[in-house]
């Protein structure tokens, strides 16, 4: 899998530090974790935190934007220099127009799904999707516990990728160690999500490691 470590577990009085730490230790994209306090129940960072990440990371940087309506902020996103911009299916009201709008940027369109969101929900918007984010936890706090219906999901929306002739990827966010993240792979999840199993390990380069394999 491609391994995207969530900065919202870093020490964030050394963020350059602990991003070219993950970058060294192999993680392949950067997570940003943007939470307002209304759509969730916490609130992380901004876009000032997210520029700076910008000037830091050499590698793309995959935005997740856990906000009431999110296509406000897509050409601030892009001006920080993400590479994926992802939105929650539940905080957009016209998410085919927010779809088109952050493609038409240049960067990478994705569509998070909560973990009560049914996958089928996607399916008249699949073929333009070029990746859906499956929470394996209510979002809002790193370190929760893996919520295991996920694994079904992931089944369930490979099929519906197969069926629309998408290119979409599959990531997975919450919850994930080396343990779930290989069932996550065994599912034919394509990218993972981690926050607290890689910036609390002590040897993070393993656990990058170990969630590389399929
Ligand atoms: C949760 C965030 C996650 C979180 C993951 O709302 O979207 O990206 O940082 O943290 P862990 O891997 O610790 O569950
Ligand atoms: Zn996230």
């Amino acid at each position: 899998m491609i391994v995207a470590p969530s900065i919202l577990s870093a020490d964030f009085g050394r963020l350059s530090e602990s991003i070219s730490m993950v970058e060294e230790a192999g993680a392949d994209w950067i997570h940003c974790d943007i939470m307002d306090g209304v759509f969730v129940p916490n609130i992380s960072f901004g876009f000032p935190v997210l520029d700076a990440v910008g000037r830091t990371a050499t590698k793309p940087i995959d935005v997740h934007l856990m906000i009431v309506d999110p296509g406000r902020y897509v050409e601030r996103v892009r001006d920080s220099g993400a590479y994926l911009m992802n939105v929650h299916y539940e905080a957009c009201t016209h998410l085919h127009r927010v779809v088109e709008h952050i493609k038409s940027t240049g960067m990478k369109a994705g569509v998070t799904l909560n973990p009560a969101t049914p996958v089928e929900l996607l399916r008249d918007i699949m073929a333009e999707l070029d990746l859906v984010l499956l929470m394996s936890v209510n979002p809002g706090f790193g370190g929760q516990k893996f919520i295991g219906n996920t694994l079904n999901k992931i089944t369930r929306l490979r099929k519906l990728i197969e069926e629309s002739g998408s290119q979409a990827l599959i990531e997975v966010d919450g919850g994930i160690n080396e343990e779930t993240g290989r069932a996550c792979a065994l599912a034919s999840a394509d990218v993972a999500v981690a926050g607290n199993a890689i910036f609390k390990s002590s040897n993070p380069q393993a656990v990058i490691a170990s969630l590389h394999q399929r």
